[in-house]
């Protein structure tokens, strides 16, 4: 009896490795593990055992019944994963789109403003965003106990070196810094933050961007500020831009104006005030040693949030700063 058993099992084993496919394993599991499979034929012979092997060989039937019936389910386990073809991705489903990140509106339009001017041939340039008086104020012609170095008006930080330092109020102190490490012919654009105690509402921020250009060389003329200024209007709004300068008053440039450039909104084409400009000031050449007789430059600052909002249909400033992506997504 002992030995049938172990015949069963290794036979019913190895014909188990073979079955490989569903219906022979059902064959196999009749075969064997059925109500008149093998094993149970083997049932009536447990009858003619000595009665003291009895108990060794029903120990020996049971193990070999377990052994067929978990070697059924585990055979059973492989074909049904060799059945299954793949991992059950249908690959012409369309794919989970991940949200993907973007540059902000903002660094956008500064790439594209220092790429029209690039082509233009002026390189950029910058300056610390914690400035002190002299580059600020004082080396622009903005005197002691000007109105603009008013408390009110500027971010006052401390003091170094006997100079107050401040949150800059405009890029302007780029053209200063500039000009003390180069000589002319010098063609520079700076972009970059700038800080006044405005309170926030639609239009005004503590916080800024400006675009300041500076271009000193023999022989420059307003001709020379007023093309550069049309060129970049028409590369950035379009080819029926245009570009007109009103009278103004800045202390670093004369003469001096304000800046409107004709744009698109909403489809109609409309004057917006986006800066100002002029000719370098002579004073302003001195401060830096460059000789006013023999040089002379324009200048010319602009908002890049103005510019940008027009561009862009943007209505309130706030909505820059907020880094609300449902805002940010649509640009
Ligand atoms: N710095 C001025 C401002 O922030 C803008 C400006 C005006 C810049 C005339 C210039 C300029 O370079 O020539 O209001």
């Amino acid at each position: 009896m002992l030995a049938d058993l172990e015949e069963l099992q290794s036979t019913a084993l190895e014909e188990l490795a073979r079955a490989s496919d569903p219906e022979a394993l059902e064959a196999w599991r009749i075969a064997y593990l059925g109500s008149k499979g093998r094993l149970k034929g083997l049932m009536p012979k447990l009858k003619d055992v000595s009665r003291e092997d009895k108990p060794a060989v029903g120990k020996r039937l049971n193990e070999v019944k377990v052994a067929l019936e978990s070697g059924f389910e585990s055979r059973q386990g492989e074909l049904a994963g060799a059945a299954d073809d793949g991992p059950g991705i249908d690959v012409t489903q369309p794919g989970t789109t991940l949200p993907s990140g973007r540059r902000h509106v903002l660094g956008r339009t500064i790439d594209e403003i220092v790429d029209i001017f690039g082509r233009m041939g002026f390189t950029t340039a910058s300056g610390p965003e914690v400035e002190d008086e002299w580059h600020n104020f004082t080396a622009l012609n903005i005197p002691a106990g000007h109105p603009a170095r008013d408390p009110i008006d500027n971010f006052y930080m401390g003091e170094q070196e006997g100079s107050r330092t401040l949150l800059r109020t405009q890029t302007s102190t780029v053209q200063i810094r500039t000009l003390e490490n180069e000589k002319p012919p010098v063609r520079i654009i700076a972009c970059g933050r700038v800080y006044r105690p405005d309170t926030h509402d639609a239009t005004h921020y503590s916080m800024f961007h400006q675009v300041e250009g500076l271009c000193v060389d023999r022989g420059i003329t307003m001709v020379d500020l007023k093309t550069t200024l049309f060129q970049f209007a028409r590369a950035y709004f379009g080819p029926e831009a245009e570009v007109r300068m009103r009278p103004s008053f800045f202390p670093f440039t004369e003469p001096s104006a304000e800046v409107d450039m004709k744009m698109k909104i909403k489809g109609e084409w409309q004057w917006v005030e986006i800066g100002g400009c002029g000719m370098v000031d002579p004073n302003v050449l001195q401060a830096v040693d460059v000789d006013p007789e023999e040089y002379t430059g324009f200048a010319f600052g602009l908002g890049i949030e103005r510019i940008a909002m027009r561009k862009y249909g943007i209505s309130d400033i706030r909505w820059l700063y907020e880094n609300d992506v449902r805002f940010l997504d649509q640009f």
